[in-house]
C-alpha cells in the first residue's frame, strides 16, 4: 500500500496538517533514496560517493512523525560548522511545514508540537549530553566523523520511545573514509562485492540495513553539474574511489605513509595477539598532542624484534593520570618499566599540570627514569617508522585504535591544487603517529643502552617493588 512510497506519504501529512508542503510534494525521490526512506530497519546506514541524494533524503525521512505531538528528533553533526549548513538546507524543507527554527544549536518545532533537535560534537560533555531523554529518531550526518562505536553507543543510549505509534529509528549518510571508516564498516558489515545492492540483516534482534547511493545515482545533481562529477573521478587514487565510487576498501596509496606496511604486517601475521612477557626490556614513549591528547605506545624489546603491546590515549589528564596508567601495566603485567621517553618539548611547563614542573621534572618526581625522544624533522622520523616498522609485531586488541591511526597517517590533501602535499594532515591519527615516531626515534638509544642499564634496572626493580 502507499503508505511505503515515501512521497506519497509526505504528500499525505502535507494535505493533513499544512497547507504549504508543496516542497515535497514536488520533491520526488531517487530509487536509493526510496529504498532508505521506506525502510523500517532499526539501523539505516546511508553511505556511499558524494552527492548522492544522502542528506536531502535525510531531511525528508523526518517529515513522516511530525504530525505526532509527542515526536522528538536529534540531529547530530561532529562540527558546528557542518551542522549550520545542514540546519540551513533543512530550514527550507521544513519551514515549508511549519516548522520554527529557534536558538543555537538550532531546535525546530513542528505546528503539531513535534520537536527536532540539532546538536554537534565539539564540547567535553558532547557524547554524554543527550543521555536521559527521549528521541525517536536520531540522525548522525557523517557518521564516519565519529572515531569510535563506543562514542556512537553512548548517543544511541537516548533512541527509545514510551510512545507505542512512534517507532525509534537510527539514521546515518556517510561517506566511505574518516577516523570512524573501520568501526562503521564492520558494523554494517560492508564489502563492496557483496553490498553493490545494499545489505540487510538481523543483529541483537534489530534491523540494520546499508543502502549504497552514489552520484550516478542521484540524476539531479549528475545531470545538473558534469563538470562535479568530473571534479570526482579527477581525485587521486584513493579519494576517487571513496567520493566518486563511494568504495569502502582500503586502497593502499602514496599519501598514507604507512598504509602499505601495515597491510604487509597483516599479511605476514606480525598484527596479532601479542604476550607481554615479564623478562622483556619494556619503555613507553609519549607524544603531547593537538589539545593535550597524549598517546603512550607501550614497547618490550625481544631480540631484533620489537613487540608493540599496547597503545593508550587520553586527553586533558594530568601527568599523574598516565604515571598511574604505567603502574597499573606494571602490576598487572608483572613488568618493570625500563624507561619512559617524554618527547623534545617535555621540558616546557604543561598547562593541564603544576606549572612549577616542566613534564620531565613531574615525571621523575613519580619515580620514573625518564629520557628524551631525539628531535629531528618530521621527515627523518616518518623514515624511522618506515625502517623500524619491518621489525615490530603489534597487538591487535590492545593496540586496535594506534593501528587504525598509524594506518590512517596520511599527507594534507590540497583541494586548489587537486594533489597532496608533502606534509603530515593534522587530524585525529596524527597523535597515534607523532607518538610512534618518536618510539622509532627512541629505539637506538634502547638498543645502545640495553646491556649497561641491566645493573641499574634491577637496584629500579627493587627500589619500585619497595613502594
Ligand atoms: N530527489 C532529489 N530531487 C532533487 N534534487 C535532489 C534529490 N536528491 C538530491 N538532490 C540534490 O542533489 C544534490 C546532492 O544531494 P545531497 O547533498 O543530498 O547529497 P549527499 O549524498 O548528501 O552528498 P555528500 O556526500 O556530498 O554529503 C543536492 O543539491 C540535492 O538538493
Ligand atoms: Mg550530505
Amino acid at each position: 500500500m502507499s503508505a511505503i512510497i515515501p512521497f506519497e506519504i509526505h504528500e499525505e501529512v502535507s494535505r493533513k496538517y499544512f497547507d504549504k508542503g508543496k516542497d515535497v510534494t514536488t520533491w520526488t525521490p531517487t530509487n536509493k533514496q526510496t529504498t532508505m526512506l521506506s525502510s523500517t530497519a532499526s539501523y539505516i546506514l546511508f553511505g556511499g560517493s558524494r552527492g548522492g541524494g544522502k542528506t536531502d533524503a535525510a531531511i525528508r525521512w523526518f517529515l513522516y512523525d511530525i504530525h505526532h505531538e509527542k515526536f522528538r528528533g536529534l540531529v547530530i553533526r561532529r562540527n558546528a560548522k557542518d551542522l549550520t549548513d545542514f540546519v540551513d538546507r533543512a530550514n527550507q524543507v521544513w519551514s515549508k511545514f511549519g516548522a520554527k527554527k529557534t536558538g543555537n544549536p538550532a531546535k525546530f518545532t513542528f505546528p503539531s508540537g513535534a520537536i527536532i533537535y540539532t546538536g554537534h560534537l565539539g564540547t567535553d560533555d558532547a557524547y554524554t549530553a543527550y543521555q536521559g531523554h527521549e528521541y525517536h529518531k536520531i540522525l548522525i550526518e557523517e557518521l564516519t566523523h565519529i572515531p569510535t562505536q563506543e562514542l556512537f553507543e553512548k548517543l544511541m543510549g537516548s533512541l527509545r520511545s514510551t510512545e507505542p505509534d512512534l517507532t525509534p529509528q537510527f539514521l546515518a549518510t556517510t561517506n566511505p573514509g574518516g577516523p570512524g571508516h573501520e568501526w562503521v564498516k564492520e558494523y554494517w558489515k560492508i564489502t563492496d562485492i557483496e553490498c553493490e545492492n545494499g545489505k540487510k540483516f538481523e543483529e541483537g534482534g534489530l534491523t540494520r540495513l546499508f543502502v549504497p547511493a552514489n552520484i550516478e545515482d542521484n540524476r539531479h545533481l549528475a545531470d545538473a553539474d558534469p563538470q562535479y562529477v568530473q571534479f570526482l573521478k579527477n581525485l587521486p587514487p584513493d579519494l576517487r574511489a571513496k567520493w566518486y565510487e563511494g568504495s569502502w576498501e582500503d586502497i593502499d596509496t602514496e599519501n598514507q605513509y604507512y598504509a602499505s606496511r601495515i597491510t604487509r604486517m597483516k599479511a605476514q601475521g606480525r598484527i596479532t595477539k601479542v604476550p607481554i612477557e615479564p623478562s622483556l626490556r619494556t619503555f613507553v614513549v609519549y607524544d603531547i598532542g593537538l589539545k593535550d591528547k597524549m598517546v603512550l605506545w607501550y614497547f618490550q624489546i625481544h631480540g631484533r624484534e620489537v613487540r608493540i603491546v599496547n597503545c593508550y590515549a587520553n586527553r586533558n589528564k594530568p601527568l599523574k593520570h598516565y604515571s598511574d596508567n604505567q603502574y597499573t601495566f606494571q602490576t598487572d603485567n608483572d613488568i618493570i618499566i625500563e624507561k619512559v621517553f617524554l618527547p623534545h618539548d617535555g621540558n616546557v611547563r604543561s598547562v593541564v599540570d603544576d606549572n612549577l614542573q616542566t613534564r620531565y621534572e613531574k615525571m621523575v618526581e613519580l619515580g620514573w627514569n625518564v629520557g628524551f625522544s631525539p628531535n629531528v624533522p618530521i621527515s627523518d622520523g616518518i623514515d624511522a617508522v618506515r625502517e623500524l616498522i619491518g621489525h615490530c609485531v603489534i597487538d591487535e586488541i590492545r593496540c586496535k585504535e594506534g593501528i587504525r591511526a598509524l594506518r590512517a597517517y596520511q599527507k594534507e590533501f590540497d583541494e586548489k591544487m587537486n594533489r597532496y602535499k608533502n606534509t603530515p594532515l593534522h587530524d585525529w591519527a596524527s597523535d597515534n603517529a607523532d607518538s610512534f615516531r618518536y618510539l622509532a626515534l627512541s629505539f637506538p638509544e634502547v638498543m645502545t643502552t640495553g646491556i649497561s642499564n641491566i645493573a641499574q634496572m634491577q637496584k629500579n626493580l627493587f627500589k619500585r617493588r619497595k613502594k
